[in-house]
């Protein structure tokens, strides 16, 4: 198996200058004019969409951005350490109400370095904003995450092991430019770096980082029984643009490099479109083979039974009858035709560092199985 670090991937990426962000954090401008739309918070919807409000809740991008104010981030490191050898040092952790704080007491004494925010939440791992000579502000990535799968600290993927060359990088990589924007924007709704601070800032992916500012549609909602069509009911909303929605942060071909395009290499795994767009379930179903046929996208995967996933395969791949007339036009399959698709044609890989495995969605007939 191929193991490069998926930070180190990310970083290659953008340094190759691949990535295309539909919109980029300055899009998102703090002076709106009266006409266009603005945000107005997932509370909003929870008045009128109910359901998929509370779906919502519990899919982890509902937790993509947190403070570590947030008690529950907090209580994953206070009072642990972890021994991050030389020339790293000790981290031992504690919060209080201005959120959490790493020391290295051999190094630093009681000094306390402060981490602001929290990414993930089965793999969590804190970021903070420092003011930088060259940069202006750089972000500092920590050296140690929690991971949920073992329940413990341990090293986030993708640290560099050399001599550190600030005091600041004794405590995780630092990210400048670019790659600290992307970082923020595919994590949060909306918000903005300026100097040490993030404006605006809505975190996590909440409905409006998909379905766009709502205040209009909120106000023809509450003017008419049936407002007009809005995000997934326009025109120009079709499978491809719901694959460019999800591929923005899940990553598209167009992020990943010549070279592991023609290689595959298992970590690809972790980057469901470009799985999916070379499975010849979407080649040959003509466009109609979304993310969203497989996946409600309000609702945690967590909450999805296998048995629902082997009913999406087979809404396509199963012998004609009565409730499924449309099903024979695709091919059955002749070694399991009623059972167990996903672990013979989408198994989860493990990744290294990544708890819990990424299922490829490159979707064919493995040599393994
Ligand atoms: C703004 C960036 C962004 C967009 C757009 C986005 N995602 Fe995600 N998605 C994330 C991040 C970040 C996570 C990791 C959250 C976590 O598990 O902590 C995630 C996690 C997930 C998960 C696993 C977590 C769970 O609870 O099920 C699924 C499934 C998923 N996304 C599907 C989709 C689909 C389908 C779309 C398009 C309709 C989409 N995402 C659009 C950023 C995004
Ligand atoms: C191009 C968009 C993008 C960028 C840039 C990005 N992420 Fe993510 N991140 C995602 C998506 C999508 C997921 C969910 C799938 C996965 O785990 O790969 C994710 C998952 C994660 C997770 C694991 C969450 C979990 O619960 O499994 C962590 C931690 C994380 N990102 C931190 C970071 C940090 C730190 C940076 C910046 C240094 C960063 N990400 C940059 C899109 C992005
Ligand atoms: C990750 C992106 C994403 C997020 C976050 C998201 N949605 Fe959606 N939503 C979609 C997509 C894609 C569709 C179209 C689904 C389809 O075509 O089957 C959709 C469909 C809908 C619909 C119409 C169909 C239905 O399910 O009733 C409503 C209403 C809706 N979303 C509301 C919300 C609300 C409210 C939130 C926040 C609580 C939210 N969405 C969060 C992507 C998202
Ligand atoms: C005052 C009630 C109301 C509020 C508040 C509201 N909506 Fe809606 N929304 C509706 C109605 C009514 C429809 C059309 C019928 C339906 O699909 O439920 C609709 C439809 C939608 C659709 C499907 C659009 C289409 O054309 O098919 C999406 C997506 C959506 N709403 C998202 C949101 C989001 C996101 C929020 C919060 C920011 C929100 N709505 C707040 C009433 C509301
Ligand atoms: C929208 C319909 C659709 C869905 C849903 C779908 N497929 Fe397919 N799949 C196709 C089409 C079309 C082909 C090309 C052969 C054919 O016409 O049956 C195909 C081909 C395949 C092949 C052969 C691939 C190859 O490289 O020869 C496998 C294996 C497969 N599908 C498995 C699955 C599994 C497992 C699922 C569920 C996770 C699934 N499919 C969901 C439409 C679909
Ligand atoms: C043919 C069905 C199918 C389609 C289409 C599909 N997925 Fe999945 N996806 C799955 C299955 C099955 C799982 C594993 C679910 C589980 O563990 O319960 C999964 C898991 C995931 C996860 C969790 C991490 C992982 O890899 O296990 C993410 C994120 C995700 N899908 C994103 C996407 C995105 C984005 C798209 C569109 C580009 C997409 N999926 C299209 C079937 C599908
Ligand atoms: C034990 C592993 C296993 C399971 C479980 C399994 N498959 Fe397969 N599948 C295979 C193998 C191996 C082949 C290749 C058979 C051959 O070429 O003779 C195959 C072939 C296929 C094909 C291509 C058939 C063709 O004629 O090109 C499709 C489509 C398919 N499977 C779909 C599914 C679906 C849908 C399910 C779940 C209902 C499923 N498979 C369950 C192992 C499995």
């Amino acid at each position: 198996m191929n193991r490069i670090p998926v930070t180190a991937v990310l970083i290659v990426l953008v340094v190759l200058g691949n990535m295309v962000f539909r919109h980029a954090p300055s899009d998102v401008a703090p002076t709106v004019q009266a006409a266009e739309p603005t945000y107005v918070g997932r509370g909003v919807c929870l008045e009128c969409h109910s359901e998929n409000y509370q779906l919502h809740r519990h899919h982890g991008h509902a937790t993509t951005f947190r403070s570590t104010k947030d008690p529950e981030v907090a209580s994953k490191f206070v009072g642990k350490s972890y021994d991050a050898g030389e020339p790293f040092g000790t981290y031992t952790y504690h919060a209080d109400d201005q959120g959490l704080f790493v020391r290295i007491p051999d190094k630093f004494g009681e000094q306390p370095f402060r981490l602001e925010y929290a990414l993930g939440h089965r793999s969590m791992t804190l970021l903070s904003l420092l003011p930088d000579p060259d940069e202006g502000t750089v972000a500092l990535e920590h050296r140690v995450s929690w991971m949920a799968a073992a329940n413990e600290l341990g090293k986030t993927p993708g640290q560099h092991d050399g001599t550190p060359n600030t005091a600041a990088e004794l405590f995780g990589n630092r990210h400048a430019g670019r790659i600290m924007h992307k970082c923020v924007y595919c994590h949060v709704t909306t918000g903005q770096i300026v100097d040490q601070q993030i404006v605006d800032l809505t975190p996590n992916v909440n409905c409006e980082k998909c379905h766009g500012p709502a205040s209009e549609h909120v106000r023809l909602a509450r003017a008419m029984k049936t407002p007009p069509p809005f995000s997934v009911g326009r025109a120009d909303w079709d499978a491809e643009s719901e694959l460019q929605l999800c591929g923005d942060c899940h990553r598209m071909p167009r992020d990943i490099s010549r070279k592991q395009l023609r290689e595959y290499p298992d970590l690809l795994a972790r980057f469901q479109p470009v799985g999916l767009l070379r499975s010849e379930c979407f080649v040959q179903s003509g466009g109609r083979l979304k993310c969203t046929t497989c996946h409600n996208p309000h609702q945690t995967i967590f909450e999805t039974t296998p048995l629902e996933h082997e009913q999406n395969c087979l809404a396509c791949h199963a012998e004609m009858s009565e409730t499924n007339p449309s099903a024979a036009a695709h091919v059955v399959c002749p070694v399991s035709p009623t059972t167990g698709c996903i672990e013979c044609h989408m198994p989860a890989l493990k990744l290294d560092g990544l708890g819990g495995g990424f299922h490829d969605h490159w979707i064919r007939v493995r040599d393994d199985k």
